[in-house]
């Protein structure tokens, strides 16, 4: 059974792969599908892009496929970057200007309150969608900290921690991030259904 993974972040698609661990599945990524254009990620929602990501896929490959959309939301700053998280400081995306950018809007602030927030998208074949999401809260710091991970892992503090997400690597951060937590539901919505090997959701 195979299941496309709406990425080319190689770094995403293990993570994913890593939580979701389900045998028997060949996760295929979005890179195996040069000729399918990318999905334009213009909603206003993380829900509307995931699910938009999933269905367009799932309707171009003829593949069960899981999106994710995720991204910062920071309090003081109305809960920007949100959805234009990846292209904060202007397209392409570049997390080195993404961090400047966030640390140049806080700059004196002291509500540092953030959080961290992911919708994953499961379409089957017919372009049926169901979404799961998770959420993680925290805080920014003043100055980048860590080198594992990748976007504003370095300035992002989990509640309860004293190191960055990019200071603890993939294995603890999983065990709290927005996508773990996603991505868990995922897994234990749709592992069972996934395992039948149904050309759709049942109705
Ligand atoms: P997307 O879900 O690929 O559209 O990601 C949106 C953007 O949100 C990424 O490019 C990062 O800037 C940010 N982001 C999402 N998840 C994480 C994370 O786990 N760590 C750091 N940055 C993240």
């Amino acid at each position: 059974m195979k299941i496309l993974l709406a990425s080319h972040n190689a770094k995403k698609i293990q993570e994913i792969q890593e939580i979701f661990d389900l045998p028997g599945v060949e996760w295929v990524s979005a890179a195996a599908f040069p000729d399918v254009p990318e999905v334009v990620e213009d909603l206003l929602t993380f829900e509307g892009n995931a699910t938009k990501k999933a269905r367009e896929l799932a309707l171009a490959t003829g593949l069960w496929t899981l999106a994710d959309d995720s991204g910062l939301e920071v309090e003081a700053l109305h809960h920007a970057p949100g959805v234009f998280s990846a292209r904060y400081a202007g397209e392409p995306c570049n997390h080195a200007n993404n961090n400047a950018k966030l640390l140049r809007e806080l700059a004196g602030q002291t509500n540092r309150a953030a959080r961290f927030r992911c919708v994953a998208a499961l379409s089957d074949p017919t372009g049926r969608v169901e979404t799961v999401s998770g959420s993680c809260p925290g805080r920014i710091i003043e100055e980048p900290r860590g080198t594992k991970g990748f976007g504003y892992d370095p300035l992002f503090v989990p509640d309860g921690y004293s190191q960055t997400f990019a200071e603890m690597g993939n294995e603890l951060k999983n065990k709290m991030s927005h996508r773990g937590q996603a991505m868990r539901q995922a897994r234990d919505r749709w592992g069972p259904l996934l395992a039948r090997k149904l050309d759709k959701f049942p109705t």
